[in-house]
C-alpha cells in the first residue's frame, strides 16, 4: 500500500532528543528551541520566530496579538482548515469568508476589497499547498484600509513570494510542524513576528502572561504576571526532533520537489487532453512541494478515482469541506459575495501521495495508476 503521508524522519531526531534529556532541559525554550527559532529568523528574515505547540496555537497567538474587539470582522477564505477560523472566533471576531481563485485555490485577492466594512480589522491569507497568495495586492489593500495581515503559512514553510519567505510578509506568519507537514515535531508550530512592536507582547502571551523572557535576559530582576497570557511553548524534546529536520531543510525540500516535478511532468499531457486540471504556480511564487493534487471533472469522478486508486493500493485523499457551509461556519461567519469557486473546486480536488522519502518506484506506481484510470 502506498500511503498518502509518512511523517518526515531524517535520522538524527533521537540523538538530539537524547541530548535534550542529557541537557536536563526538556521544558520550553531550551537550547533546541533556541536553535530552531534562530534558524527560522536567519533563514526567513523575520524580526522574531517562536516555536509553539501547534500551527493552531500560533494562529491563536496571532489573533490575540491583533487585539480584536467583539464585533470586529476578519476576512479569510472558506477553503481552509478549521484552525484558521477558530483562532479568530476565540479572539471574538466575526468571520467574513471570501471566494477562492480556481487556479491556486487561494483567497481571490480581487474579491477582498468588496468584503471590507468599517468593522474589518484583519485579512488572513492562507498559502494553500505551499503556493503563495497574491501578497502584493493583499498588502496594498491592507495598508489602504489600515488592516493587519496574518499569513496562515501552515503549509508554506520554505515557500517564497517574489523572493520573500511566506510568513514574513504580513504582520504575523504562522507555520505548522504537524506530522502531515514538510517538517515535523509531531505536533508543533511557530509564529513569526514581522512587526517588532509586537515582540514583547508575544513573549508575555506565550509565557502565561509573565515577563519571564525579560527576566531570563536579565532585563528585570524578578518576573511577574503582567498581562493576559497562556502557555504556547512546546517541550525542548519536540524542538530537538524538529531541529534534525530544519538542519536538513534543503534536502527534505529537494526530495519532495523531485516527486512533485515527476508527477507534474507525467501528467501535463493528460491535462492538455482535457482529462483533469493540475496545480498552478503563478510567476514569482516558489513552492515547497507540500502537496500535489489533481482536479477531476466533478465529485462523482473524484469518488470513482479515489476508489480506483485504492484498488491499486494507492491512498489518495480529498481536502477541506468549505467552512462557510459547515455548522460552525454558519454560526460564526458569513460568505461575502457569491460562492463561485469555493464549493465547486473543493469537490473536484484530490491529493496524491507526497512525503519525504517516497521512492521512485512508488512514485511510478502512482503515476501508472492515475494514467490507467484516465485511459
Ligand atoms: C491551512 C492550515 N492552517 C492551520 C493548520 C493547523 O496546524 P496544526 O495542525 O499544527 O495545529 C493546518 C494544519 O493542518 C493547516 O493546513
Amino acid at each position: 500500500m502506498i500511503l498518502f503521508n509518512v511523517p518526515p524522519f531524517i535520522g538524527k531526531e533521537f540523538d538530539y532528543m537524547k541530548e535534550a534529556v542529557e541537557n536536563q532541559k526538556i521544558c520550553g525554550d531550551g537550547p533546541f528551541t533556541k536553535k530552531c527559532d534562530t534558524w527560522m529568523e536567519e533563514r526567513f528574515h523575520t524580526a522574531k520566530a517562536m516555536l509553539t505547540t501547534s500551527g493552531s496555537t500560533a494562529l491563536d497567538m496571532a489573533a490575540l496579538l491583533c487585539d480584536i474587539k467583539p464585533g470586529d470582522e476578519v476576512i479569510l477564505p472558506s477553503y481552509t482548515f478549521s484552525s484558521t477560523a477558530n483562532s479568530f472566533v476565540l479572539a471574538g471576531a466575526t468571520l467574513v469568508f471570501v471566494d477562492i481563485r480556481p487556479d491556486t485555490m487561494n483567497i481571490d485577492e480581487n474579491k477582498i476589497e468588496a468584503a471590507i466594512t468599517d468593522k474589518t480589522r484583519v485579512i488572513v491569507p492562507v498559502h494553500y499547498a505551499g503556493v503563495a497568495c497574491e501578497m502584493d495586492t493583499i498588502m496594498e489593500i491592507a495598508h489602504k484600509h489600515h488592516l493587519l495581515v496574518v499569513e496562515d503559512a501552515a503549509q508554506a514553510v520554505m515557500s517564497t513570494y517574489k523572493g520573500k519567505a511566506c510568513g514574513t510578509i504580513g504582520d504575523f506568519g504562522c507555520f505548522s510542524f504537524h506530522e502531515t507537514k514538510n517538517y515535523s515535531m509531531g505536533e508543533g508550530g511557530a509564529i513569526l513576528i514581522n512587526n517588532e512592536k509586537y515582540i514583547e507582547r508575544a513573549e508575555i502571551l506565550r509565557e502565561k502572561g509573565t515577563n519571564r523572557s525579560r527576566f531570563f535576559r536579565g532585563q528585570v530582576d524578578k518576573y511577574t504576571w503582567v498581562d493576559f497570557g497562556d502557555s504556547y511553548l512546546q517541550s525542548d524534546l519536540n524542538a530537538a526532533y524538529l531541529w534534525a529536520q530544519l538542519e536538513n531543510a534543503d534536502e527534505i525540500n529537494e526530495n519532495r520537489l523531485a516527486t512533485w516535478n515527476a508527477y507534474d511532468e507525467a501528467f501535463r499531457s493528460l491535462e492538455a487532453e482535457g482529462k483533469f486540471e493540475l496545480p498552478v504556480v503563478p510567476d514569482g511564487c516558489v513552492h515547497n512541494a507540500h502537496m500535489y493534487y489533481i482536479k477531476c471533472k466533478d465529485l462523482k469522478e473524484r469518488t470513482d478515482f479515489i476508489s480506483f486508486m485504492k484498488s491499486k493500493d494507492v491512498l489518495t485523499v480529498f481536502h477541506y469541506v468549505p467552512l462557510h457551509s459547515a455548522p460552525a461556519g454558519l454560526k460564526f461567519g458569513r460568505f461575502d459575495g457569491t460562492d463561485e469557486h469555493t464549493t465547486a473546486e473543493s469537490e473536484r480536488l484530490v491529493r496524491l501521495p507526497m512525503y519525504y522519502g517516497l521512492t521512485e518506484e512508488d512514485r511510478e506506481c502512482v503515476i501508472r495508476a492515475v494514467c490507467e484510470f484516465y485511459d
